[in-house]
């Protein structure tokens, strides 16, 4: 049975932070509203492109085989699910997974707009990251973007060990997250604003790429990481 979805204070507030946050959540990758800065702009969305051509390859593994699955773990408005299902087969499937419901809502409206053929490959899923509702050896590839950063040093372990349970062996992982970089704090509660007037306090642990690749490392037999010109970490592992 999955645990309930909050354990504590944190991660009660980081769940109502991201279920109100959801109809503004792409300004931040669009770079508009608050997160407008005309200094770093371009190069943030140099940078957001470069993501994309990441999931694009990771996505087009996708195709080797009838019938290969893949997890968009804590996929948010499912800004990343689309680069997954485009390069699925007739009997492939990606599931966009998260517990926000308003998230899966954005996420369901984003691959509806983009196309339609791609909504019939993808199934909703609400859940807690934890504690996933998958058979072992479920999927070929697991993708998260922008969660590592949320969870708790004492869960990271036993996160990696669930999300390898349900990788079939040989599978590979993805991972995507913001940087540790100069002017960024290693590790923060950070009180975050909505636009509704609200203020939310999210835990945030930035890594290197040398962390990031030691963590993945310490449960699975092959890791690397690199970080792009500055603002984001690409993890890669494989079971
Ligand atoms: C920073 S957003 C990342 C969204 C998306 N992956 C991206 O790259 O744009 C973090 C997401 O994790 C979800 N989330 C947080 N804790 C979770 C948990 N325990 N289980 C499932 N989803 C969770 C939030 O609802 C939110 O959509």
């Amino acid at each position: 049975m999955p645990a309930p979805f909050e354990k504590n204070e944190i991660d009660r507030s980081m769940h109502e932070y991201y279920e109100q946050r959801a109809e503004e959540y792409d300004d931040w990758y669009n770079r508009v509203g608050r997160y407008y800065d005309p200094a770093t702009n371009a190069a943030w969305h140099a940078q957001v492109a470069e993501l994309g051509r990441e999931a694009a390859r990771f996505g087009g593994m996708l195709n080797r085989y009838p019938g290969m699955r893949a997890l968009d773990l804590c996929c948010g408005t499912g800004k990343w699910t689309p680069f997954f299902a485009r390069s699925l087969t007739e009997t492939g499937q990606v599931i966009a997974f998260d517990y926000s419901p308003a998230m899966l809502a954005h996420a369901r409206a984003r691959l509806q707009e983009e196309d339609a053929g791609l909504l019939a490959k993808t199934a909703f899923v609400r859940g807690d990251a934890y504690f996933l509702p998958f058979a072992d050896q479920s999927f070929d590839l697991l993708f998260f973007g922008f969660w590592l950063s949320h969870v708790p040093h004492e869960r990271v372990i036993p996160f990696f060990n669930e999300i390898k349970r349900v990788l079939k062996p040989g599978g590979n992982v993805l991972v995507f997250d913001s940087a540790l970089r100069p002017g960024v704090p290693g590790e923060e509660i950070s009180r975050r604003p909505l636009k509704n007037g609200s203020v939310h306090s999210v835990l945030k642990i930035n890594y290197t790429p040398l962390q990031l690749e030691k963590l993945l490392g310490q449960v699975f037999p092959r890791s690397a990481a690199r970080q792009t010109y500055d603002f984001f970490l690409i993890g890669q592992a494989a079971h």
